[in-house]
């Protein structure tokens, strides 16, 4: 079946079974590679994209219900709290292996988009999805926390 996706600001016309989980879209489809496949059960946050705005776990999200919307991945991002986030991220060094933080940048800036001076259970509650078996959790906190002094300037 064809679905007209909306995707980075593009449209993109894409070949899929009903019901395929829209990471595989993405990855296969529209070779965006940049998110990733941990658990496929939305329990690690490897494959986080944003859907409207809010952080979804692309693996668990039937490409079904993403036509109609608008759907950011990693290499979208472009917004000023992206750019906060990115930046933090190198000044703190956080990323060890790497494989979890597209996930981790996607749920980050999704918090700091809706709430730009978050606290710590507020940082907590929104990365709780997301795993790192590097355990960079320490260093997250602390780009997040960089990132939304950042956005105060
Ligand atoms: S791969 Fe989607 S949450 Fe783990
Ligand atoms: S940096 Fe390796 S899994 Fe997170």
């Amino acid at each position: 079946m064809q679905y007209q996706l909306n995707i980075n600001g593009e449209s993109r016309r894409v070949e899929a079974e009903p019901g395929t989980p829209l990471l595989w879209v993405i990855r296969d489809e529209l070779n965006l590679t940049g998110t990733k496949f941990g658990c496929g059960v939305a329990s690690c946050g490897a494959c986080t994209v944003h859907f409207n705005g809010a952080p979804i776990r692309s693996c668990s999200f039937p490409v079904d219900g993403a036509a109609g919307g608008k759907i950011i991945t990693i290499e979208g991002l472009n917004s000023g709290v992206a750019a906060a986030v990115q930046q933090a991220w190198r000044e703190k060094d956080v990323v060890q292996c790497g494989y979890c933080q597209s996930g981790q940048i996607m749920s980050a800036v999704g918090l700091l988009s809706n709430n730009p001076s978050p606290s710590d259970s507020d940082i907590d509650n929104a990365m709780a999805g997301n795993a790192c078996r590097c355990a960079t959790y320490v260093r997250i906190r602390d780009a997040i926390k960089l990132a939304s002094q950042k956005l105060e300037v």
